[in-house]
């Protein structure tokens, strides 16, 4: 049985642990392991290595992802993806998985839909904004790397009595500056998926200021539409404080992953091996509470995700 992986799309920490999880899986279980390098370009263009044990050597505690990644333009039409399946056909490839994010499971799904090959669906992405899923790989470490910066920032805020407005990622989902703003004790949290009023939120500051607070700080989703700029503008103007912006950006998407994202990644990874051997239907692995659950992937990419609840009510009364 020849296997192939490959990781795709945004790289999130973590991604190591399951590559590693995935070949060392499959050679136990007997198999042939081909890594796939810079996600479905790889496979188009053929960027295919035989692995071994020693290919995945020293990776568990990495960030970014030893296969490289990318978002492949070419595999979104019918004629890039048949150069892909050539070329796994040539080498007998007959089952790949997959890590990554919404992207990447698109993809699959097509391949599942053109051909014969079984595709296994892992997920890997900082945002967590996969609906059947509760956690993806990388969300935890990127929520604790946001969280490091959030205290840096608030010890020069109350030494300098700021406000301040840190952007994180996270392009429609705002679990990154739900959980980071709740851990770091954030007075507000703006994210996509909720409503917020500028007047309530400069009332907030104000009476913190009375209160003797040093410092606000204020958590943005990237997905939120106005800009950081802007709303830090309107605030100072409302406030009378002072109001600077940081935006977290890519720093984010890296650095060493959590024990969390390697748990999940060596548990996905493990079970994306089992499927292999036991050659069962297509499939997107994720979890619920502690246990793993599977979903056909076309049912898995309609599944709406569940917003935090109250992430952003318990913030506001915790100031
Ligand atoms: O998908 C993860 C993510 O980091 C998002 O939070 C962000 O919007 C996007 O990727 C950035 O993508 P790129 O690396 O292509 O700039």
């Amino acid at each position: 049985m020849k296997v192939a992986i490959l990781t795709s799309g945004g790289d999130a920490p973590g991604m190591n642990a399951a590559v590693r999880a995935v070949v060392r899986g499959c050679l136990a279980k007997g198999m042939d392991v081909y890594g796939v390098f810079q996600g479905y370009d790889g496979l188009i263009h053929n960027n295919i290595e035989h692995f071994r044990a020693s290919s995945v050597a020293d990776i568990i505690h990495r960030g970014g992802t030893i296969l490289r990644t990318a978002r492949s333009n070419e595999f979104m039409s019918r004629e890039g993806r048949e150069k892909a399946y050539e070329n796994m056909r040539k080498l007998g490839i007959e089952a790949l998985v997959v890590v990554g994010g919404d992207g990447t499971m698109r993809g699959a799904l097509d391949i599942t839909k053109e051909t014969e090959f079984k595709v296994y669906a892992v997920p890997g992405t900082i945002d967590n904004d996969l609906g059947y899923t509760d956690n993806t790989i990388g969300f935890d470490t990127a929520c604790n790397t946001a969280l490091a910066a959030i205290g840096n920032i608030r010890d020069t805020s109350s030494a300098m009595g700021r406000t301040t407005i840190i952007e994180v990622m996270g392009r429609h989902c705002g679990d990154i500056a739900l959980y980071a703003g709740l851990a770091g004790g954030a007075e507000n949290i703006l994210i996509p998926e909720e409503e917020y009023d500028l007047d309530k939120i400069a009332d907030t500051i104000l009476k913190g200021v009375k209160r003797g607070k040093l410092h606000s700080i204020i958590i943005k989703a990237e997905g939120v539409e106005q800009s950081t700029e802007e709303i830090a503008r309107i605030l100072e103007e409302k406030t009378g404080y002072e109001t600077k912006t940081v935006n977290l950006g890519y720093v984010q998407r890296g650095g060493n992953p959590t024990a969390r994202d390697r748990v999940l990644a060596s548990c996905f990874g493990y079970r994306a091996a089992e499927l292999v051997e036991a050659k069962a239907e297509s499939i997107a692995i994720g979890i619920h509470g502690e246990e793993l659950i599977e979903y056909p992937i076309e049912d898995a990419l309609k599944m709406k995700k569940k917003l935090y609840k109250n992430f952003t009510k318990i913030c506001n009364e915790l100031l």
